[in-house]
């Protein structure tokens, strides 16, 4: 029976470009689109560009552009990305779209009209200069328990404390540096409580993963509140109907983003909306998600769909983050891979088969381990698969026109054998448990491998008389590569696509139980080139692009080129040293090392700091207790043959002279930071 399937990814912020950690979730659902495709269902696959909200406002007045000319150009980056990974959407819409005003507002007045909605007056920070609400994130100052500047306004990335903007000392604006003043305005909010009983009810009815499932109850435990659904102008986002200055916080109109896209591709397809979204809809609807964003979809989504007389989602899949060798994402340790940095290196479809690799049907973090990708990604595609094509490709042309044997012959057995796992290959797709797909695949091209190196087709052909045999040995080859390549189709299209035009084969999941015989096949070419050390190691060297500048006057020229040098670190990278004025209150010799003075430190805290510094040539220890210098404080400590050095101090030399001991301006005290 033809299902019919709507599936979606969550919509990307069009205020940053795509990193692969991005591509886990795209892959992920693209997979399952096309393998739904591959089985002859009706399967339609939307996602958009997520405009909305106070970072992509900002980002384009620090551009001096419009947001809209900057969520234009995102837009653009996006579905250039998406499209080089072979991300098949049948539309890429944007939340700042005509459709999603007007279905934002609706949903908005159902539930408003079901007394959903309720308002009141909260308390907020205000940037009084730049006379606009500022959001956590936009709030900085030293943090209360560490006393780190220039911190967050919700945590710290020092010490990891997590407390309320309100407690920061000397709090600032990040938009205009004014201090923050307390101002109260009017709030909309969404009544999350009144859909307890029935979220209660609908996240354990099958439809969520069982640790999905579970996650939300620990929320149900601590009570479902109202969700602030209103912010005030400056805001770039769809207004909120009969309230004159407010608009949709980003999240809500984000979700029905969901039903814009759909709701423009039907209107251009000539298909009915509710036929997806409405009551008595039968079609199936699956949100792609990542585990950071559950609550919006298991809570918020089916609440306001409820709410509002709309159909639930049949399912929602959450998957795990991505890191890599191991490590959470980062710019400053160079391992926050845009797809554009990957695209300069490498072919996407290495990376579609290894996130397939990774994958299954649980909230896993998945790692991509760069060693690993580099294996798997030319030892299964490159050596077990398209090699079989190039080996066997040769003995057909050469010996027998390019036509395939008119029969399987004694080995219809074996090839009946690959066929046999097809269904079951089939339903680990099904249920999103593509490692295992991948494993039972590779099992069978090890299978075809070992039929190869049984049957010693290079033998055959210097023998005559083997003529037949080698005929069929090749024959039986080739339809053994179709099967993975039509097996392997919705990782990789890119490769499917070469590999049929060489069969002259279309992709046909059914076709499999026909073998391809007396059927004449296109000279091999290249299907799949390796994948050599250096790409894979330049992912993890090429430089981030640097921030877009604080306030430029004209938009920054885009794609900006890469001028950065490979000496060049991120303000992240310099702000992960922690420089603090040090006082010298003891300095002496170091028996046998007549360089070397021993130095203890009073950075401020009650402990001193051992130091052994290279100085001894230029200072007499005497002169040096009681001044003033700079030292790194967080250098991991070392041991050396005289003790443990617990910190370096500075000082500058040259050709010229030295070494010069810095020290700071009369007024620094011992512990500050130096920045
Ligand atoms: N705009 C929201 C989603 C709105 S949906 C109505 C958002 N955008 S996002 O750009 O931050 O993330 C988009 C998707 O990518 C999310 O599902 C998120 O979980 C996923 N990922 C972002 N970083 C990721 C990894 N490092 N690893 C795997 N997935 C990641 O959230
Ligand atoms: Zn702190």
């Amino acid at each position: 029976m033809k299902r019919h399937i709507l599936v979606t990814s969550a919509l990307p912020y069009a205020n940053g470009p795509l990193h692969l950690g991005h591509l886990v979730e795209y892959t992920q659902t693209d997979i399952w689109a096309r393998y739904q495709r591959l089985r002859g269902h009706d399967c339609v696959y939307f996602c958009a560009d997520d405009a909305h909200g106070t970072p992509i406002m900002l980002r384009a007045q620090s551009e001096g552009i419009t947001p809209e000319a900057l969520i234009g150009r995102m837009h653009g980056e996006h579905l250039r990305d998406f499209t080089a990974f072979g991300i098949g959407f049948d539309l890429y819409h944007s939340t700042h779209s005509p459709e999603n005003f007007a279905i934002s507002q609706d949903l908005y007045r159902a539930l408003r009209a079901n007394e959903h909605i309720t308002v009141r007056e909260i308390e907020q920070a205000y940037d009084p200069v730049a006379e606009m609400f500022l959001p956590d994130r936009f709030i900085r100052g030293t943090c209360p328990r560490c006393k780190a500047v220039d911190q967050y306004g919700d945590n710290c990335e020092v010490c990891g404390a997590t407390y309320s903007p309100t407690d920061l000392i000397e709090p600032r604006s990040a938009v205009s540096g004014a201090t923050p003043v307390r101002r109260s305005s009017e709030h909309y909010f969404f009544q999350l409580g009144d859909f307890s009983a029935f979220l209660q009810q609908w996240i354990h009815s099958g439809t969520l993963q069982e640790e999905m499932a579970n996650k939300l109850d620990e929320w149900f435990a601590a009570g479902l509140s109202d969700w602030d659904i209103s912010r005030d102008a400056p805001y770039f986002g769809i207004p909120i109907p009969d309230a004159p200055g407010k608009f949709f916080y980003v999240w809500l109109d984000a979700l029905p983003g969901y039903m814009a896209a759909t709701q423009h591709w039907c209107r251009a397809h000539g298909r009915d909306f509710d036929a997806f979204w409405g009551k008595d809809s039968n079609a199936e609807l699956y949100h792609f998600i990542g585990k950071d964003i559950i609550y919006f979809h298991a809570l918020f989504w089916p609440a306001m769909l409820e709410g509002s007389g709309h159909r639930l989602p049949t399912g929602v899949f959450a998957h795990g983050h991505l890191t890599v060798n191991g490590a959470k994402m980062s710019k400053s340790r160079g391992t926050s891979i845009t797809a554009r940095q990957y695209l300069e290196h490498l072919n996407p479809e290495f990376l579609r088969y290894y996130i397939a690799t990774k994958l299954n049907s649980h909230v896993e973090d998945i790692d991509l381990n760069l060693e690993d990708f580099l294996l798997k990604g030319n030892g299964d595609l490159v050596g077990k698969v398209v090699n079989l094509a190039s080996r066997a490709a040769g003995f057909i042309h050469r010996y027998f026109d390019g036509r395939l044997a008119s029969n399987l012959g004694a080995d219809a057995a074996f090839y009946d054998t690959l066929l046999a796992q097809q269904e079951a290959i089939g339903a680990a797709y099904e249920g999103r448990e593509y490692g295992r797909a991948m494993r039972d695949i590779m099992a069978l091209a090890d299978q075809i491998n070992a039929y190869v190196d049984q049957n010693v087709p290079w033998l055959l052909a210097k023998d005559p008389e083997q003529r037949a045999a080698l005929h069929r040995v090749a024959t039986v080859t080739l339809n053994g590569f179709r099967v993975l390549i039509t097996l392997l189709s919705p990782v990789l299209p890119e490769l499917t696509q070469k590999a049929l035009t060489f069969l002259r084969s279309p992709l046909n999941w059914d076709g499999l139980q026909q073998p391809l015989t007396d059927h004449v096949i296109e000279p091999y070419t290249h299907l799949l080139q390796r994948m050599e050390k250096p790409q894979v190691d330049a992912l993890i060297q090429t430089p981030t692009p640097a921030p877009a500048p604080a306030a430029a006057a004209a938009p920054a020229p885009s794609p900006a080129p890469a001028v950065d040098t490979p000496a060049t670190i991120s303000i992240d990278d310099f702000s992960k040293v922690e420089l603090r004025i040090a006082r010298i209150v003891a300095a002496e010799g170091v028996e046998g090392a007549d360089k070397l003075l021993h130095l203890t430190l009073d950075i401020g805290e009650a402990a001193t700091r051992s130091v052994f510094a290279g100085i001894k040539s230029a200072y007499d220890p005497a002169t040096l207790v009681g001044r003033l210098t700079v030292m790194v404080a967080n250098l991991a400590p070392r041991k050396m043959r005289f003790g443990l050095s617990e910190g370096m101090v500075l000082a500058a030399s040259g050709p010229e002279g030295g070494p010069f001991l810095l020290s700071p301006d009369s007024g620094a005290q011992p512990g500050m930071r130096v920045k």
